[in-house]
């Protein structure tokens, strides 16, 4: 297959493209990324050592420059997860947020059925179904109405829509996943994960947000990619599919979870001014990947936890 990565350079796109490339070395990958500040160009040049990889500059929102690409290449597939992904930033500017993650992804579409009906997949994320009480026990299944609360959300469900409505409308052979929140290595250090452990390194302030009740379920990013591989090649035409670990942990025990591995006291820990609309409680049932794919999550959060935070000890590691 020669695979067509949007968005590859950031965090899950490159512990995508590696998973990719090295379970089905037959596969020709280019990657196209606008490198905004969240991606890792160093992790790009690495692979690019691989020959079956080829990577392109350029932004998604660029008709010209994304129909000159697909006129160049033949592509068998296309994986979307160019995107604007932090939510802090979309409530501060949420321009950025609307022209990539939902006219980029429409000229995407666009592209895919001037150039013979190509296979899209979606990268989505669980956040569109919007949030759950800290008490409850529910889970938002695929059926489930979209609520989204950020600006970043609700881009993300109205990308979700658009994609929907090209399968209908033009029959393109699209699918859907919706993840919780990914952690693991090359991982932009603004969000949470990084961002405990960069200032615990330095034993600066660690913010939490709120009381730090609120319950994320954290899904390994290999997990992650292995969903999208079975989506990719074995999921149904037209389906979207929820992908995560379905275990829910609270952002505090999460940070006190990275300072014991560190060896760190939590003295450091400072809770700061809730974030507007902050989500209490993410959910959602995977029985649907489950049964249908036999997929879900192998890797222990636990275990998972602590060779992320060997990755970033080593790249923070005697830094400020
Ligand atoms: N990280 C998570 O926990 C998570 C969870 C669920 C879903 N998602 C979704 O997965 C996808 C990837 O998330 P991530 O965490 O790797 O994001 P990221 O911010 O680390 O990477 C996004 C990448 O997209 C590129 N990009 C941004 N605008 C572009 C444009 N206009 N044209 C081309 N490239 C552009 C950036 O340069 C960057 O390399 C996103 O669509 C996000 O919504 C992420």
């Amino acid at each position: 297959m020669n695979l067509l990565v949007t968005g590859g350079a950031g965090f899950i796109g490159v512990n995508f493209i590696d998973y990719m490339l090295r379970t089905h070395p037959d596969y020709r990958i280019v990657c196209l990324d606008l490198l905004t500040y969240a991606a890792n160009p160093e992790r790009i040049s690495e692979l690019e050592t691989n020959k079956h990889f080829r990577f392109v500059k350029g932004d998604i929102r660029n008709r010209e420059e994304v129909y000159s690409l697909f006129s160049e290449e033949s592509f068998d597939a296309v994986i979307n997860f160019a995107a604007e992904s932090h939510v802090d930033r979309s409530i501060e500017n949420p321009d950025v947020f609307l022209s990539t993650n939902v006219l980029g992804t429409g000229v995407l579409l666009d592209a895919c059925l001037k150039y013979g009906n190509i296979r899209f997949h979606q990268i989505s994320t669980d956040e569109v179904y919007g949030d759950l009480p800290l008490e409850s026990t529910d889970t938002f299944s695929e059926r489930d109405r979209l609520s989204p609360s950020s600006p970043y959300s609700a881009s993300k469900a109205s990308a979700d829509m658009l994609v929907l409505s090209y399968g209908r409308t033009y029959g393109l052979p699209v699918t859907i996943s919706r993840s919780s929140n990914n952690y693991g290595p090359y991982q932009h250090s603004e969000k949470l994960i990084p961002t405990v452990i960069k200032n615990a390194l330095s034993d600066k302030s660690i913010p939490v947000y709120g009381d730090g009740r609120n319950l994320r379920d954290w899904l390994h990013v290999e997990d992650h990619c292995k969903a999208i591989d079975l989506i990719l090649h074995k999921g149904t035409i037209g389906e979207l599919y929820n992908v995560a670990s379905e275990k829910e942990y609270s952002n505090i025990d999460t940070v006190k979870a990275i300072l014991s591995l560190l060896g760190k006291s939590e003295e450091h820990i400072s809770f700061v001014s809730d974030r507007p609309g902050h989500d209490l409680r993410y959910a959602v049932d995977c029985s649907k990947i489950r049964t249908s794919l036999g997929w879900s999550a192998e890797r222990e959060f636990t275990d998972g936890l602590r060779n992320t935070v060997r990755f970033y000890e080593t790249k923070y590691g005697g830094t400020e």
